[in-house]
């Protein structure tokens, strides 16, 4: 039996504001759970605004939990009974924009090896090795001599692969993509999606795919989530919520797939 490594249950979250002196109360995520098992690659998709990234925020410990409870490899990090303490390094994420989620004055050489701070002097001497951080950047399509350089002198597909290969040092249990592809140019998107796909093939990785792109995500998911309005409406395999949708808003998406991912 495959084990889950994530289990969220009955997550909420809302957002206080105010406007003009009137408060509002945004309800972003509400009463979430899923799971998700060592290997797979778990969807997430819905419209803008229907809070695919505050679940991620939550899951990185980037927001706080109103309520429900966030279970990481059989640890409580968040919310009902959480210890608060964030198993940094086993839990990495891929943010949507490369030029803003790396910093340009790092070159890529020290971004990639950030993350390392965080694990045992142990673990930080065996991963950042030269001979691994090498195995790496050859992993996501680049060569030893970027390292040297600074994000600028990359391509958006390339600063990608740079994000990529700095989620991977620290060989993380579970890596969070959120719109990993949305700000490429359309002509690299496939490029980074098919490395995703290959990556997770070669070391069994485990991912949670955020996208509004319901043709990626038939591409790359085993089972898929689908948000509308903060509620998770659907969850199910690839297979049911293309062939047998039983939602009315998972049909209404598949409507308007594009045709760039649709073969698998
Ligand atoms: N820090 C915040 N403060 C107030 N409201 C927020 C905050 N973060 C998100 N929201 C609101 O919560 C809702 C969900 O936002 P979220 O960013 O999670 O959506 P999303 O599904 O990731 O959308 P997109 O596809 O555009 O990235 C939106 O209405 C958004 O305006
Ligand atoms: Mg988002």
């Amino acid at each position: 039996m495959t084990e889950n490594i994530l289990q969220v249950s009955h997550l909420n979250k809302t957002f206080h504001f105010k406007t003009k002196n009137v408060k509002h109360a945004n309800h972003a995520v509400s009463d979430v759970s899923f799971e998700i098992k060592q290997g797979e690659v778990f969807g997430l998709v819905g419209e803008s605004g229907s809070g695919k990234s505050t679940i991620a925020n939550l899951l990185m410990n980037l927001e706080s939990v109103d309520s429900g409870q966030i279970i990481f490899n059989g640890e409580i990090i968040a919310g009902t009974d959480s210890k608060n303490t964030f198993p940094y390094g086993d839990i990495q994420i891929v943010f949507q924009d490369p030029r803003s989620s790396l910093d340009p004055r790092m070159s890529i050489r020290q971004i990639i090896e950030e993350p390392l701070k965080f694990l045992s002097q142990e673990k930080r001497s065996t991963l950042g090795s030269s001979e691994n951080i090498l195995k790496l950047i050859r992993a996501v399509g680049l060569r030893e001599e970027h390292l040297d350089r600074k994000p600028h002198q990359f391509s958006g597909g390339q600063r990608q692969r740079v994000a990529i290969a700095r989620a991977l040092v620290t060989q993380p249990k579970l890596v969070v993509l959120d719109e990993p592809t949305s700000a490429l140019d359309i002509s690299v998107q496939a490029q980074v999606i098919n490395l995703l796909k290959s990556l997770q093939k070669e070391f069994g990785l485990t991912y949670l795919f955020i996208s509004h792109n319901m043709g990626v995500v038939k591409y790359l998911c085993d089972r898929i989530g689908v948000l509308n309005l903060g509620k998770l409406v659907e969850v199910a395999t690839n297979e049911e919520i293309f062939n047998r949708p039983t939602h009315e808003y998972t049909k209404k998406l598949l409507s308007s797939v594009p045709t760039m991912f649709q073969e698998g």
